[in-house]
C-alpha cells in the first residue's frame, strides 16, 4: 500500500495499542443517497475491513469495533435481522481473509441475547482464529457498557462467597480482562457522544471525532485520527 500523506504522520513507536471505533453514519449515508439504510450497512462492512486490514498492516495490537449495541434492538425488525445477516455472512466469507492476515477475531457483549446461530458463528470464529498473534478485532456485538458492567458484577456473585470488592476484581469480570483499555476511541458521523461503548474500559481513553460517515471512512481517516492521537497529553490525572 502507498504511503499516504496522513499515514507520514503517524509515529510508528508510539501507537495506541487499542483503538476503539464507534461505526456510525451508515443511515445517514444511504439517505443521502437516496437509499435504503441496509446498503448504508452493507457500504459500512466493505470499509469496516479495510479499516481492520489498515489496522493490521500498521501494527495496531487491538482494534474494538462497536457493531451493535444493547439499544439497537429498537430498531425495526428488518433493519436488525439485516445486520444480523451481514455479521452471519461475513464471518462466513471473510474467515481466510483473517486467516491470511493472522488476525484474530474475539468478542465483546452478551452472547446470550443473540441469535443463537449467530452467537455460535462468533464463537467458531473466535476459536478458529485463537492462535493468530497478528491484530485482535474485537467484534462487540450486542454490546453495551452498562449491560458488560452488571454482567461482570453477576458473575462475581456466582462465585458464592464473593471478596472484598476492588476495581481490579471487577475488571476481572469484564468481558475481556486481558485486553488493555482502548488508548484511542474514535467516533465517526460528528456525534459528540459515547452510546454506552467502553464505559468501564474508555475511562481515560483519548477521543476522536470525525465528521466523515462510517460508509465514507478511508485508511487516511484513520491515519488523520492516530496522528491527531499522538498530539495529545495524556495526564491520567497527574500533572506534565
Ligand atoms: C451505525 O450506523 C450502525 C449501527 C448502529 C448498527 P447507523 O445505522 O446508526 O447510522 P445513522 O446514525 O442512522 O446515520
Ligand atoms: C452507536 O450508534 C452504536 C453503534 C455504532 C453500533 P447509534 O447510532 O446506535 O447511537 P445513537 O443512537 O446515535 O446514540
Ligand atoms: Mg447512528
Amino acid at each position: 500500500m502507498p504511503l499516504s500523506t496522513e499515514m507520514r504522520l503517524i509515529d510508528p513507536s508510539r501507537l495506541p495499542a487499542h483503538i476503539g471505533i464507534i461505526m456510525d453514519g451508515n443511515g445517514r449515508w444511504a439517505r443521502r443517497k437516496g437509499q435504503l439504510r441496509t446498503q448504508g450497512h452493507l457500504e459500512g462492512l466493505k470499509v469496516a475491513k479495510k479499516i481492520v486490514k489498515a489496522a493490521a498492516d500498521l501494527g495496531i495490537g487491538y482494534l474494538t469495533l462497536y457493531v451493535f449495541s444493547t439499544e439497537n434492538w429498537k430498531r425495526a425488525a428488518e433493519e436488525v435481522g439485516f445486520i444480523m445477516g451481514l455479521v452471519k455472512q461475513h464471518l462466513k466469507a471473510e474467515l481466510a481473509f483473517y486467516r491470511e492476515n493472522r488476525i484474530r477475531i474475539r468478542h465483546a457483549g452478551d452472547p446470550g441475547g443473540l441469535p443463537p446461530d449467530i452467537a455460535r458463528d462468533i464463537q467458531e470464529a473466535c476459536e478458529d482464529t485463537r492462535t493468530f498473534e497478528g491484530l485482535q478485532v474485537i467484534l462487540a456485538l450486542n454490546y453495551g457498557g452498562r449491560d458488560e458492567i452488571l454482567r461482570a458484577v453477576r458473575r462475581l456473585l456466582s462465585h458464592g462467597e464473593v471478596p472484598a470488592l476492588t476495581e481490579d476484581l471487577i475488571r476481572q469480570h469484564l468481558d475481556n480482562p486481558d485486553i488493555p483499555d482502548p488508548d484511542l476511541i474514535i467516533r465517526t458521523a460528528g456525534e459528540h457522544r459515547i452510546s454506552n461503548f467502553l464505559l468501564w474500559e474508555g475511562a481515560y481513553a483519548e477521543y476522536y471525532i470525525s465528521d466523515t460517515l462510517w460508509p465514507d471512512w478511508t485508511e487516511a481517516d484513520l491515519a488523520a485520527a492516530i496522528a491527531a492521537y499522538q498530539q495529545r497529553e495524556r495526564r491520567f490525572g497527574g500533572i506534565s
